[in-house]
Protein backbone atom coordinates (compact mmCIF):
# COMPACT_ATOMS: atom_id res chain seq x y z
CA UNK A 1 0.00 0.00 0.00
CA UNK A 2 1.59 3.13 -1.10
CA UNK A 3 -1.16 6.21 -0.53
CA UNK A 4 -2.51 6.71 2.34
CA UNK A 5 -5.93 8.62 2.75
CA UNK A 6 -7.63 10.07 5.59
CA UNK A 7 -11.74 10.94 4.47
CA UNK A 8 -13.50 13.19 6.39
CA UNK A 9 -16.78 12.33 6.45
CA UNK A 10 -19.00 9.36 5.91
CA UNK A 11 -22.22 10.66 4.46
CA UNK A 12 -24.04 9.59 1.10
CA UNK A 13 -20.50 10.96 -0.91
CA UNK A 14 -18.04 9.29 1.35
CA UNK A 15 -19.60 6.14 1.69
CA UNK A 16 -19.92 6.02 -2.27
CA UNK A 17 -15.78 6.64 -2.11
CA UNK A 18 -14.91 4.04 0.62
CA UNK A 19 -17.05 1.55 -1.41
CA UNK A 20 -15.84 2.14 -4.69
CA UNK A 21 -12.05 1.66 -3.22
CA UNK A 22 -13.09 -1.46 -1.74
CA UNK A 23 -14.06 -3.13 -5.02
CA UNK A 24 -10.98 -2.62 -7.42
CA UNK A 25 -11.42 -4.99 -9.27
CA UNK A 26 -11.70 -4.12 -13.06
CA UNK A 27 -10.60 -0.76 -11.96
CA UNK A 28 -7.53 1.18 -12.79
CA UNK A 29 -4.72 -0.87 -10.98
CA UNK A 30 -3.60 2.29 -9.22
CA UNK A 31 -6.00 1.69 -7.04
CA UNK A 32 -4.17 -0.93 -5.40
CA UNK A 33 -1.81 1.62 -3.99
CA UNK A 34 -4.71 3.61 -2.20
CA UNK A 35 -4.92 2.58 1.26
CA UNK A 36 -8.30 4.15 3.22
CA UNK A 37 -5.98 4.36 6.36
CA UNK A 38 -8.56 7.08 8.37
CA UNK A 39 -11.83 7.53 8.53
CA UNK A 40 -13.55 10.78 10.19
CA UNK A 41 -17.09 11.22 11.13
CA UNK A 42 -19.41 12.91 13.09
CA UNK A 43 -21.06 9.86 15.35
CA UNK A 44 -19.81 6.35 15.85
CA UNK A 45 -22.99 5.36 16.99
CA UNK A 46 -24.78 5.78 13.24
CA UNK A 47 -24.98 2.51 11.82
CA UNK A 48 -23.38 2.23 7.68
CA UNK A 49 -23.19 0.88 4.93
CA UNK A 50 -19.75 0.25 4.41
CA UNK A 51 -17.06 -1.96 6.34
CA UNK A 52 -14.31 -0.23 8.15
CA UNK A 53 -12.48 -1.79 10.75
CA UNK A 54 -13.01 0.17 14.07
CA UNK A 55 -9.95 1.07 14.56
CA UNK A 56 -9.52 3.40 11.78
CA UNK A 57 -12.51 5.58 12.26
CA UNK A 58 -12.81 8.57 14.55
CA UNK A 59 -14.29 11.41 15.51
CA UNK A 60 -11.33 13.75 15.64
CA UNK A 61 -11.04 15.33 12.20
CA UNK A 62 -8.19 17.72 13.39
CA UNK A 63 -6.24 14.55 14.28
CA UNK A 64 -6.25 13.22 10.68
CA UNK A 65 -5.72 16.40 9.40
CA UNK A 66 -2.62 16.18 11.71
CA UNK A 67 -1.78 12.70 11.24
CA UNK A 68 2.02 12.69 9.55
CA UNK A 69 0.80 9.42 7.70
CA UNK A 70 -1.29 10.94 6.06
CA UNK A 71 -0.97 11.51 2.18
CA UNK A 72 -4.12 12.73 1.32
CA UNK A 73 -7.17 14.57 2.98
CA UNK A 74 -10.40 13.62 0.81
CA UNK A 75 -12.80 16.32 2.17
CA UNK A 76 -16.53 15.54 2.31
CA UNK A 77 -18.39 16.52 4.85
CA UNK A 78 -19.80 19.91 3.12
CA UNK A 79 -20.72 22.83 4.68
CA UNK A 80 -18.33 25.99 5.41
CA UNK A 81 -17.55 25.01 8.84
CA UNK A 82 -15.09 23.27 10.37
CA UNK A 83 -14.37 21.75 5.91
CA UNK A 84 -12.26 25.15 5.34
CA UNK A 85 -10.14 24.75 8.93
CA UNK A 86 -9.40 21.44 8.08
CA UNK A 87 -9.07 21.93 4.24
CA UNK A 88 -6.31 24.87 5.54
CA UNK A 89 -5.01 22.50 8.18
CA UNK A 90 -3.86 19.90 5.95
CA UNK A 91 -2.39 22.07 3.43
CA UNK A 92 -0.39 23.73 6.06
CA UNK A 93 0.78 19.80 7.12
CA UNK A 94 1.71 19.29 3.24
CA UNK A 95 -1.12 17.13 2.30
CA UNK A 96 -2.80 17.34 -0.86
CA UNK A 97 -6.47 18.06 -0.73
CA UNK A 98 -9.52 16.52 -2.50
CA UNK A 99 -12.79 18.06 -2.31
CA UNK A 100 -16.27 18.01 -3.49
CA UNK A 101 -17.49 21.20 -1.33
CA UNK A 102 -18.71 23.31 -4.21
CA UNK A 103 -19.53 26.38 -0.88
CA UNK A 104 -16.10 26.41 0.65
CA UNK A 105 -14.32 26.72 -3.12
CA UNK A 106 -16.41 28.91 -4.22
CA UNK A 107 -16.55 31.28 -1.61
CA UNK A 108 -12.29 30.76 0.22
CA UNK A 109 -10.86 29.76 -2.89
CA UNK A 110 -8.42 32.27 -2.73
CA UNK A 111 -7.61 31.28 0.67
CA UNK A 112 -7.40 27.76 0.05
CA UNK A 113 -5.44 27.55 -3.56
CA UNK A 114 -2.92 30.56 -2.16
CA UNK A 115 -2.17 28.62 0.93
CA UNK A 116 -2.05 25.59 -1.58
CA UNK A 117 0.54 27.13 -3.82
CA UNK A 118 2.39 28.14 -0.97
CA UNK A 119 2.82 24.77 0.56
CA UNK A 120 3.53 22.74 -3.03
CA UNK A 121 -0.11 20.64 -2.77
CA UNK A 122 -2.39 20.14 -4.74
CA UNK A 123 -6.62 20.99 -3.99
CA UNK A 124 -8.50 18.79 -6.67
CA UNK A 125 -12.50 19.39 -6.96
CA UNK A 126 -13.51 17.62 -9.63
CA UNK A 127 -16.72 16.34 -7.38
CA UNK A 128 -17.81 20.22 -6.78
CA UNK A 129 -19.62 20.76 -10.28
CA UNK A 130 -21.46 18.32 -11.62
CA UNK A 131 -21.83 15.30 -9.77
CA UNK A 132 -19.61 12.66 -11.75
CA UNK A 133 -19.21 14.23 -15.09
CA UNK A 134 -16.04 15.34 -15.76
CA UNK A 135 -15.98 19.10 -16.34
CA UNK A 136 -13.22 20.21 -14.25
CA UNK A 137 -10.29 18.24 -15.40
CA UNK A 138 -11.27 18.76 -19.08
CA UNK A 139 -11.25 23.07 -18.69
CA UNK A 140 -8.13 22.78 -16.95
CA UNK A 141 -6.86 20.35 -18.91
CA UNK A 142 -8.20 19.39 -22.57
CA UNK A 143 -9.23 22.53 -23.47
CA UNK A 144 -6.59 24.47 -21.87
CA UNK A 145 -5.56 25.81 -24.65
CA UNK A 146 -9.08 27.61 -26.31
CA UNK A 147 -10.00 31.32 -26.03
CA UNK A 148 -13.74 30.02 -24.11
CA UNK A 149 -16.38 31.93 -24.98
CA UNK A 150 -18.80 30.70 -22.90
CA UNK A 151 -20.18 28.09 -20.05
CA UNK A 152 -23.55 27.21 -19.54
CA UNK A 153 -25.20 24.35 -17.62
CA UNK A 154 -27.82 23.03 -15.96
CA UNK A 155 -25.79 22.00 -12.70
CA UNK A 156 -28.69 21.81 -10.17
CA UNK A 157 -30.55 18.93 -10.48
CA UNK A 158 -33.54 19.57 -8.41
CA UNK A 159 -34.44 22.41 -10.09
CA UNK A 160 -34.19 20.62 -13.20
CA UNK A 161 -36.65 17.57 -11.69
CA UNK A 162 -39.04 20.39 -10.59
CA UNK A 163 -39.08 22.13 -13.95
CA UNK A 164 -38.93 18.89 -15.94
CA UNK A 165 -41.72 17.87 -13.47
CA UNK A 166 -43.75 21.32 -14.22
CA UNK A 167 -43.01 20.93 -18.03
CA UNK A 168 -44.15 17.20 -18.88
CA UNK A 169 -47.08 17.39 -16.17
CA UNK A 170 -48.41 21.21 -16.67
CA UNK A 171 -48.35 20.93 -12.66
CA UNK A 172 -47.05 24.17 -10.56
CA UNK A 173 -44.21 24.80 -9.09
CA UNK A 174 -45.36 24.45 -5.48
CA UNK A 175 -47.10 20.79 -6.18
CA UNK A 176 -43.69 19.64 -7.75
CA UNK A 177 -41.76 20.62 -4.63
CA UNK A 178 -43.94 19.42 -2.13
CA UNK A 179 -43.78 16.37 -3.84
CA UNK A 180 -39.92 15.81 -4.70
CA UNK A 181 -38.80 16.89 -0.97
CA UNK A 182 -41.31 13.57 -0.54
CA UNK A 183 -39.67 11.00 -3.09
CA UNK A 184 -36.03 12.55 -1.57
CA UNK A 185 -35.53 14.44 -4.81
CA UNK A 186 -35.23 17.61 -3.05
CA UNK A 187 -34.36 18.14 0.43
CA UNK A 188 -36.22 19.41 3.20
CA UNK A 189 -34.76 22.75 3.51
CA UNK A 190 -34.28 23.39 -0.43
CA UNK A 191 -33.20 26.92 -0.12
CA UNK A 192 -29.72 26.49 -1.68
CA UNK A 193 -31.38 24.11 -4.99
CA UNK A 194 -34.36 26.46 -5.74
CA UNK A 195 -33.46 30.16 -5.01
CA UNK A 196 -30.04 29.45 -7.04
CA UNK A 197 -27.57 29.29 -4.98
CA UNK A 198 -25.90 26.12 -5.45
CA UNK A 199 -25.86 26.36 -9.29
CA UNK A 200 -24.13 30.05 -8.57
CA UNK A 201 -21.20 28.25 -6.48
CA UNK A 202 -20.53 25.63 -8.99
CA UNK A 203 -20.92 28.52 -12.05
CA UNK A 204 -18.62 30.83 -9.84
CA UNK A 205 -16.38 27.60 -9.81
CA UNK A 206 -16.40 26.76 -13.52
CA UNK A 207 -16.00 30.61 -14.52
CA UNK A 208 -12.80 30.54 -12.69
CA UNK A 209 -11.32 28.12 -14.66
CA UNK A 210 -12.80 28.60 -17.80
CA UNK A 211 -12.10 32.61 -17.73
CA UNK A 212 -8.79 32.04 -16.02
CA UNK A 213 -9.26 34.30 -12.90
CA UNK A 214 -10.88 34.82 -9.31
CA UNK A 215 -14.60 35.03 -8.92
CA UNK A 216 -16.10 36.80 -6.41
CA UNK A 217 -18.95 34.81 -5.46
CA UNK A 218 -21.22 38.42 -4.76
CA UNK A 219 -20.66 39.48 -8.29
CA UNK A 220 -22.73 36.34 -9.48
CA UNK A 221 -26.21 37.53 -10.48
CA UNK A 222 -28.67 34.82 -8.99
CA UNK A 223 -32.10 34.32 -9.31
CA UNK A 224 -34.12 31.13 -8.08
CA UNK A 225 -36.88 29.17 -10.26
CA UNK A 226 -39.66 29.97 -7.27
CA UNK A 227 -41.71 32.45 -9.75
CA UNK A 228 -41.70 30.06 -12.90
CA UNK A 229 -45.51 29.42 -13.37
CA UNK A 230 -47.11 26.31 -15.60
CA UNK A 231 -48.27 29.24 -17.31
CA UNK A 232 -45.05 30.61 -18.19
CA UNK A 233 -43.81 27.27 -18.99
CA UNK A 234 -46.92 26.63 -21.39
CA UNK A 235 -46.61 29.55 -23.56
CA UNK A 236 -42.69 28.83 -23.55
CA UNK A 237 -44.00 25.71 -25.08
CA UNK A 238 -46.52 27.42 -27.64
CA UNK A 239 -43.72 29.63 -29.07
CA UNK A 240 -41.16 26.38 -29.30
CA UNK A 241 -39.12 27.04 -25.77
CA UNK A 242 -38.30 24.87 -22.66
CA UNK A 243 -37.48 26.65 -19.50
CA UNK A 244 -34.65 26.08 -17.68
CA UNK A 245 -32.27 26.76 -14.54
CA UNK A 246 -29.22 27.88 -16.59
CA UNK A 247 -25.81 29.42 -15.01
CA UNK A 248 -24.45 31.01 -17.65
CA UNK A 249 -20.65 32.84 -17.49
CA UNK A 250 -19.86 34.47 -20.65
CA UNK A 251 -17.19 36.55 -21.82
CA UNK A 252 -18.72 40.23 -22.92
CA UNK A 253 -18.63 44.06 -23.80
CA UNK A 254 -15.26 42.91 -26.19
CA UNK A 255 -13.60 40.10 -23.87
CA UNK A 256 -13.00 43.12 -21.50
CA UNK A 257 -15.76 41.51 -18.61
CA UNK A 258 -17.62 38.61 -18.20
CA UNK A 259 -21.49 38.35 -17.42
CA UNK A 260 -21.94 35.49 -14.56
CA UNK A 261 -25.35 34.90 -13.86
CA UNK A 262 -27.81 32.13 -12.93
CA UNK A 263 -31.69 32.62 -13.85
CA UNK A 264 -34.76 30.77 -15.23
CA UNK A 265 -34.06 31.18 -19.03
CA UNK A 266 -36.68 30.19 -21.90
CA UNK A 267 -34.27 27.98 -24.36
CA UNK A 268 -35.34 27.13 -27.57
CA UNK A 269 -36.46 23.11 -27.76
CA UNK A 270 -33.65 22.93 -30.31
CA UNK A 271 -30.72 23.72 -28.20
CA UNK A 272 -28.59 21.23 -27.17
CA UNK A 273 -29.58 21.60 -23.10
CA UNK A 274 -33.53 21.37 -24.32
CA UNK A 275 -33.38 17.98 -23.82
CA UNK A 276 -31.80 17.32 -20.65
CA UNK A 277 -34.55 16.70 -17.94
CA UNK A 278 -34.63 15.42 -14.81
CA UNK A 279 -31.75 15.50 -12.63
CA UNK A 280 -29.30 15.23 -14.88
CA UNK A 281 -26.81 17.92 -15.37
CA UNK A 282 -25.12 19.27 -18.69
CA UNK A 283 -22.79 22.02 -19.59
CA UNK A 284 -21.80 23.31 -22.72
CA UNK A 285 -18.62 25.07 -22.79
CA UNK A 286 -17.63 27.32 -26.28
CA UNK A 287 -14.57 28.25 -27.30
CA UNK A 288 -11.95 28.86 -29.98
CA UNK A 289 -11.26 26.67 -31.51
CA UNK A 290 -13.30 23.84 -30.62
CA UNK A 291 -16.70 25.00 -31.10
CA UNK A 292 -19.05 23.63 -28.51
CA UNK A 293 -18.44 20.53 -26.31
CA UNK A 294 -20.88 19.24 -24.01
CA UNK A 295 -20.67 17.33 -20.54
CA UNK A 296 -23.71 15.43 -19.50
CA UNK A 297 -24.32 13.11 -17.06
CA UNK A 298 -25.64 12.50 -13.36
CA UNK A 299 -24.96 15.67 -11.06
CA UNK A 300 -25.20 14.02 -8.11
CA UNK A 301 -25.43 10.48 -6.20
CA UNK A 302 -23.50 8.37 -4.24
CA UNK A 303 -21.75 6.70 -7.28
CA UNK A 304 -21.50 9.28 -9.76
CA UNK A 305 -19.79 12.01 -7.05
CA UNK A 306 -17.83 9.00 -5.96
CA UNK A 307 -16.09 8.63 -9.42
CA UNK A 308 -15.05 12.26 -9.68
CA UNK A 309 -13.67 11.99 -6.16
CA UNK A 310 -11.86 9.09 -6.68
CA UNK A 311 -10.35 9.93 -10.00
CA UNK A 312 -9.39 12.98 -8.05
CA UNK A 313 -7.10 10.52 -5.70
CA UNK A 314 -6.35 8.45 -8.29
CA UNK A 315 -4.24 11.76 -10.50
CA UNK A 316 -3.00 12.84 -6.95
CA UNK A 317 -2.02 8.63 -6.58
CA UNK A 318 -0.43 9.20 -10.42
CA UNK A 319 1.55 12.70 -9.25
CA UNK A 320 2.97 11.39 -6.21
CA UNK A 321 4.18 8.04 -8.00
CA UNK A 322 5.45 10.11 -10.93
CA UNK A 323 8.04 12.28 -8.01
CA UNK A 324 9.95 8.71 -8.24
CA UNK A 325 9.07 6.48 -11.29
CA UNK A 326 10.15 7.81 -14.80
CA UNK A 327 6.36 8.17 -16.36
CA UNK A 328 3.32 9.18 -14.79
CA UNK A 329 1.42 5.84 -14.72
CA UNK A 330 -1.93 7.59 -15.82
CA UNK A 331 -0.27 9.26 -19.32
CA UNK A 332 1.92 6.11 -19.98
CA UNK A 333 0.52 2.81 -21.60
CA UNK A 334 0.97 -0.16 -18.88
CA UNK A 335 -1.28 -2.53 -20.76
CA UNK A 336 0.06 -5.98 -20.64
CA UNK A 337 -2.79 -7.61 -22.75
CA UNK A 338 -4.84 -7.85 -25.44
CA UNK A 339 -8.78 -7.41 -24.66
CA UNK A 340 -10.95 -10.32 -25.99
CA UNK A 341 -13.35 -8.89 -28.43
CA UNK A 342 -16.80 -10.99 -28.93
CA UNK A 343 -17.83 -11.73 -32.32
CA UNK A 344 -20.57 -10.20 -34.00
CA UNK A 345 -22.25 -13.30 -34.14
CA UNK A 346 -22.87 -12.67 -30.74
CA UNK A 347 -24.28 -9.55 -30.71
CA UNK A 348 -27.51 -9.19 -29.00
CA UNK A 349 -29.65 -6.55 -30.60
CA UNK A 350 -33.13 -5.87 -32.43
CA UNK A 351 -32.72 -5.79 -35.88
CA UNK A 352 -35.03 -3.35 -38.51
CA UNK A 353 -35.07 -5.44 -41.51
CA UNK A 354 -37.20 -4.59 -45.03
CA UNK A 355 -38.32 -6.67 -47.28
CA UNK A 356 -39.56 -7.23 -50.80
CA UNK A 357 -42.36 -9.62 -51.55
CA UNK A 358 -44.12 -11.62 -53.78
CA UNK A 359 -47.92 -10.10 -53.06
CA UNK A 360 -48.95 -13.61 -52.54
CA UNK A 361 -51.23 -14.75 -49.21
CA UNK A 362 -48.94 -16.56 -46.41
CA UNK A 363 -45.89 -14.71 -47.40
CA UNK A 364 -46.10 -12.55 -43.95
CA UNK A 365 -46.91 -16.02 -42.53
CA UNK A 366 -43.77 -18.04 -44.11
CA UNK A 367 -41.62 -15.05 -42.42
CA UNK A 368 -42.58 -14.89 -39.01
CA UNK A 369 -42.72 -19.36 -39.61
CA UNK A 370 -38.62 -18.75 -40.24
CA UNK A 371 -38.03 -16.33 -37.76
CA UNK A 372 -39.86 -18.85 -34.92
CA UNK A 373 -37.66 -21.57 -36.02
CA UNK A 374 -34.61 -19.75 -35.25
CA UNK A 375 -35.79 -18.13 -31.90
CA UNK A 376 -36.11 -14.64 -33.73
CA UNK A 377 -39.13 -13.12 -31.73
CA UNK A 378 -41.06 -9.86 -33.99
CA UNK A 379 -41.90 -7.04 -32.04
CA UNK A 380 -43.37 -5.62 -34.96
CA UNK A 381 -44.39 -6.53 -38.69
CA UNK A 382 -45.88 -3.71 -41.32
CA UNK A 383 -46.90 -3.75 -44.71
CA UNK A 384 -46.09 -0.47 -45.82
CA UNK A 385 -46.89 -0.90 -49.62
CA UNK A 386 -46.05 -2.03 -53.03
CA UNK A 387 -42.21 -1.33 -55.05
CA UNK A 388 -42.78 -2.04 -58.86
CA UNK A 389 -45.25 -4.59 -57.98
CA UNK A 390 -43.38 -6.16 -54.99
CA UNK A 391 -44.72 -5.86 -51.45
CA UNK A 392 -43.16 -4.13 -49.11
CA UNK A 393 -42.53 -5.72 -45.42
CA UNK A 394 -41.00 -4.14 -42.76
CA UNK A 395 -40.25 -6.02 -39.09
CA UNK A 396 -38.50 -4.97 -36.12
CA UNK A 397 -37.42 -8.11 -33.88
CA UNK A 398 -37.33 -8.04 -30.00
CA UNK A 399 -33.36 -8.51 -29.04
CA UNK A 400 -32.00 -11.73 -30.76
CA UNK A 401 -28.93 -12.79 -31.39
CA UNK A 402 -27.15 -11.85 -34.07
CA UNK A 403 -26.60 -15.31 -35.13
CA UNK A 404 -29.43 -16.68 -34.83
CA UNK A 405 -30.89 -13.90 -36.82
CA UNK A 406 -28.24 -13.96 -39.85
CA UNK A 407 -29.28 -18.10 -40.14
CA UNK A 408 -33.01 -17.05 -40.09
CA UNK A 409 -32.58 -14.65 -42.76
CA UNK A 410 -30.43 -17.15 -45.33
CA UNK A 411 -33.46 -19.58 -45.03
CA UNK A 412 -36.03 -17.03 -45.90
CA UNK A 413 -33.98 -15.49 -48.53
CA UNK A 414 -34.42 -18.90 -50.19
CA UNK A 415 -38.03 -18.54 -50.08
CA UNK A 416 -40.18 -18.28 -53.80
CA UNK A 417 -41.99 -15.99 -52.50
CA UNK A 418 -38.70 -13.32 -50.91
CA UNK A 419 -37.59 -10.76 -53.88
CA UNK A 420 -35.07 -9.30 -51.98
CA UNK A 421 -33.93 -7.49 -48.68
CA UNK A 422 -33.18 -4.43 -49.77
CA UNK A 423 -32.70 -2.49 -46.27
CA UNK A 424 -31.16 -4.45 -42.62
CA UNK A 425 -30.22 -2.48 -40.03
CA UNK A 426 -29.21 -2.47 -36.06
CA UNK A 427 -31.72 -0.74 -33.81
CA UNK A 428 -30.67 0.01 -30.23
N1 LIG B 1 -28.16 19.69 -4.55
C1 LIG B 1 -27.46 19.50 -5.77
C2 LIG B 1 -28.45 19.35 -6.92
C3 LIG B 1 -26.55 18.29 -5.78
O1 LIG B 1 -29.66 19.31 -6.73
O2 LIG B 1 -27.98 19.26 -8.05
C4 LIG B 1 -25.26 18.51 -5.08
O3 LIG B 1 -24.48 19.49 -5.71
Amino acid sequence: MGVKLGILGLGTVGTGTVQLLQDVVGRNPLLEEVEIYRVGVRSLSKSRNVELSPEIITTDLTAIVNDPAVDIIVELIGGLEPARTLILAAIKNGKHVVTANKAVISRFGEEIFTAANQAGVYVMLEAAVGGGIPVIQPLKQSLSVNRIQAVTGIINGTTNYILTRMQTEGSEFNDVLADAQKLGYAEADPTADIDGLDAADKIAILASLAFGGRINLQDVYCEGIRQVTKTDIGYAAKLGFVIKLLAIARSTNENTQLSVRVHPTLIPQSHPLASVNGVYNAILVEGEPIGQVMFFGAGAGAGPTASAVTSDILNLVATLQTQTAKTNPLLACVHQHYCQIAPISELNTRFYARFLTEDHPGVIGKLGTCFGKYGVSLESVVQTGFQGGLAEIVVVTHDVQEGDFRQALAEIQTLEAINSIPSLLRVL
